[in-house]
């Protein structure tokens, strides 16, 4: 028996990283896991290899964005599911570092549109079957950026605090309905994500000095999506059943120090 037997989880952004870590970790625990992600052909070798070993996947290409076709997708899925227990807000972009005096008005406006936006309107888009269905879970992937900054990145930070805040607020929202509304913060992971111009962020030489040698992150290394799909998995699990708007940090004791 999985934790998440039958049940439907939806995964955005589910074709690398995170995305694709918690969509296999979801189908080892016998769900069936619906991946939305803007590039087909990842979504497709992650749905191929979650079949192989033996699970059910489904995959969808979908810009989060287009809120028709997420619309279209939903109604598609309950139809051959039958229902959506979960939804995975993991889509998101964290596009070259600029600052407020070099940014512009649409870096700032894509950035929000995709890493916030759409973590609403997907969640609006789902959310009625779950009252339907008399519970659910929601489950956003923010980020230690959105409570702390690197000093340059700062719409993806400005939405990845919204989520956390958003967390609270539709926790309260939706509790009456039985859909718990909870958030994970990685801190550093290697996906990639993490590869900037060409470089590792996790392979500079200023990384290993601060952040691995005088442990900055007091666990001594960078996290793999496979050290934070697990906490996704307990989120949607029913060994989550009281807890709601809260955020788990994932962090390698990052946010520990100072
Ligand atoms: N990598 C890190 O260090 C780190 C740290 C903290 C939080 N996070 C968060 O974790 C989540 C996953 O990040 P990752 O590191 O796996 O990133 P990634 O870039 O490796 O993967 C993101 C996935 O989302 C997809 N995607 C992007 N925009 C999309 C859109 N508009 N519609 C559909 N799919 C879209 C991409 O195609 C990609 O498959 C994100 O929310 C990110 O902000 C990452």
């Amino acid at each position: 028996m999985g934790l998440l037997n039958d049940r439907v989880c939806l995964v955005t952004g589910a074709g690398q990283g995170l995305g694709r870590a918690v969509s296999l970790e979801m189908a080892r625990e016998g769900a069936k896991v619906v991946l939305l992600e803007r590039n087909a052909a990842t979504a497709a070798s992650v749905e191929d290899e979650i079949r192989t070993a033996g699970g059910h996947a489904y995959h969808y290409a979908l810009d989060v964005t287009d809120y028709d076709r997420y619309g279209e997708i939903v109604a598609d899925v309950i139809a051959k599911l039958g229902r959506v227990d979960v939804l995975v807000n993991n889509a998101a972009i964290n596009p070259p570092t600029r600052t407020i005096l070099n940014d512009t008005l649409e870096d700032w406006r894509r950035t929000i549109a995709i890493n916030l936006e759409a973590v609403y309107m997907g969640s609006k888009l789902v959310a009625p079957q779950m009252v339907k269905q008399e519970g659910g879970r929601i489950i956003h992937i923010a980020s230690i950026q959105g409570f702390a900054s690197s000093g340059d990145t700062g719409p993806y930070n400005a939405a990845k605090g919204g989520i956390i805040a958003y967390t609270k607020s539709m926790a309260v929202e939706l509790g009456p309905y039985n859909i718990l509304v909870n958030a994970v913060a990685p801190g550093f992971m290697a996906t990639p994500m993490s590869i900037v111009n060409g470089v590792d962020e996790a392979e500079t030489p200023d990384f290993l000095e601060w952040y691995v040698r005088r442990r900055k992150i007091p666990l001594g290394r960078t996290g793999y999506p496979e050290d934070v799909s697990g906490s996704v998995v307990f989120l949607a699990s029913d060994y989550c059943r009281y807890m709601t708007g809260q955020l788990l940090v994932v962090d390698g004791g990052l946010m520990s120090t100072f």
